[in-house]
């Protein structure tokens, strides 16, 4: 199971109270997690949501190790299991690894006894629910028919539920056949149960899978194209923020997505624009795959470029100096660090020999670790990293790192954050920067991969500070 099937699945059961929901994984240690306290992610809201369907008085929510038999019992089956990069054989390093989902779905035709609706809900290339209906057709018992649907998820991280809840559209794909429309029909019902019929979209079973890899690649891609002109802001003296401002007034272009930060990371954008291009190239697109690529190509340059800056402006070397890195999760308020852009930032400096402590408020000190080697030191809290370091690098936009006002949204979504157990309380104070001044060495350089600071009140502190898509 992928980490947000089970969020999935808990918004779903705490929605339809007389529909029973089971979350079965091969993994038992995270099943074990999804019954506890101590989820195996984490997600605002998502512990509240879970107890009251797994716990409450009207229990719908359950978790098992027992595949065969939540099989058996379903009527409809959510595909959520993972589809990584494959890493060996034919499309390494681009295509999507099936693996995981031709197990699950040759499970599933092993042990039906009845009819069953199959959803796919992973990432997958176009037209895989083909070979889905192909491997249940030949090996399914006879007599027991099967309906393909597409039902991509379209939340991010840290706003699951909410994306969830309030969805712009809810998509299913189904084959436009009578059997087609009544499986989709089964599966909208279940989301008629909090969203207004007119957002739920049946569309053809192709077109909703390749949907997916299309809203990624162009989510990624008005990101990169931001960053590549927060590369001429830093040359000309033009300001990104307000060239973003001004062009995200523009109806047609809108502000969202329009950040520009030290890349993007995340274990979806560049795994999907990566399948993107494979399935371009297997159909003998060269131009589109390498038109995608590019997406991916500015997004490393970023990276590259914002550690260049740093080594740069301290003096065209960074080693043995001590610098303090606050954030390490690819996007604030979630715990997962796959593909952040701090990996690359901090194995860069770490490889040029500075000494890196590293403070997250949500990232576990193994998975760091894990990400770059146990030459950094991982620090419990700020002030811990910032002590004598010579410079700050902001490369995650966590709340409490920002010396702006705090807004009501801010706030809310600060009550929603905490506490879980199993994870740092994350209701927290804003980072003292006085103090931060006050036990940093000179030259007291910040460099804010996210712009999320207020620069001329750091300045006033005697910051030096150096933020993305703005000049020195
Ligand atoms: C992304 C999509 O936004 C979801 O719609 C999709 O369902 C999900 O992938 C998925 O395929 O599962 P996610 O990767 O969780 O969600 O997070 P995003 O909010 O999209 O952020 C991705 C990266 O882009 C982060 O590193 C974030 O910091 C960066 N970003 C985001 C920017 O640099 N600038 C922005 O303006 C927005």
């Amino acid at each position: 199971m992928c980490i947000y099937g089970g969020t999935t699945c808990a918004v779903i059961a705490s929605n339809n109270p007389e529909v029973v929901v089971t979350v079965v994984d091969l993994n038992a240690e995270r099943i074990k997690a999804w019954s506890s306290d101590e989820l195996p992610i984490y997600e605002p809201g998502l512990l509240h949501l879970v107890k009251k369907a797994r716990d409450g008085a009207r229990r719908n929510l359950f978790f098992s190790k027992s595949i065969s038999s939540a099989i058996i019992e379903a009527d409809l089956i959510f595909m959520c299991v993972n589809t990584p990069t494959k890493q060996t054989g034919p499309g390494a390093g681009q295509a999507l690894e099936l693996d995981y989902l031709e197990g699950a779905i040759r499970r599933i035709a092993e042990v039906a006894q009845n009819d069953k609706i199959i959803v796919e809900k992973s990432t997958v290339p176009c037209r895989t629910a083909e070979t889905i209906r192909e491997i249940l057709d030949t090996t399914g018992r006879p007599g027991v028919k099967f309906s393909v649907l597409s039902n991509p998820e379209f939340l991010a991280a840290g706003t699951a539920i909410a994306d969830l809840l309030q969805p712009d559209r809810v998509l299913i794909g189904c084959s436009k056949t009578p059997d087609g429309y009544s499986a989709a029909g089964a599966l909208a019902d279940v989301y008629a149960a909090w969203m207004p019929r007119d957002r739920i979209i049946t569309i053809n079973l192709f077109s909703a899978e390749l949907t997916k890899l299309a809203a990624n690649a162009l989510l990624a891609q008005r990101i990169s194209s931001i960053n590549s002109l927060s590369a001429i802001c830093e040359a000309t003296g033009a300001d990104i923020e307000e060239v973003t401002y001004a062009c995200g007034l523009d109806s047609r272009i809108g502000p969202s997505m329009f950040k520009a930060s030290v890349g993007f990371g995340g274990s979806c954008f560049k795994k999907d624009i990566l399948s993107l291009c494979y399935i371009s190239e297997f159909l003998g697109l060269a131009e589109v795959s390498a038109y995608w690529k590019s997406v991916i190509d500015i997004n490393e340059y970023q990276k590259d470029k914002f550690t260049s800056r740093i080594v740069s402006c301290l003096g065209n070397t960074v080693t043995k100096k001590k610098l303090a890195v606050l954030g390490f999760t690819f996007k604030k308020d979630t715990d997962d660090t796959r593909e952040s852009a701090a990996i690359s930032v901090v194995s860069r400096l770490v490889a040029e020999g500075a000494h890196v402590s590293i403070y997250d408020p949500c990232a576990k000190t193994d998975q760091i670790w894990r990400d770059i080697g146990t030459y950094v030191t991982v620090c419990e809290s700020a002030y811990e990293a910032c002590m004598n370091a010579q410079a700050v690098i902001i490369l995650t936009e966590w709340d409490e790192f920002n010396n702006r006002v705090t807004t009501d949204a801010q706030r809310s979504s600060d009550r929603l954050r905490g506490p879980q157990p199993g994870f740092v309380n994350l209701i927290r104070s804003k980072l003292d920067w006085p103090l931060v001044a006050d036990i940093m060495c000179p030259p007291k350089y910040v460099f804010d991969g996210r712009n999320v600071v207020d620069a001329g009140k750091l300045e006033e502190l005697g910051f030096r500070v150096e933020c993305v898509g703005k000049p020195s």
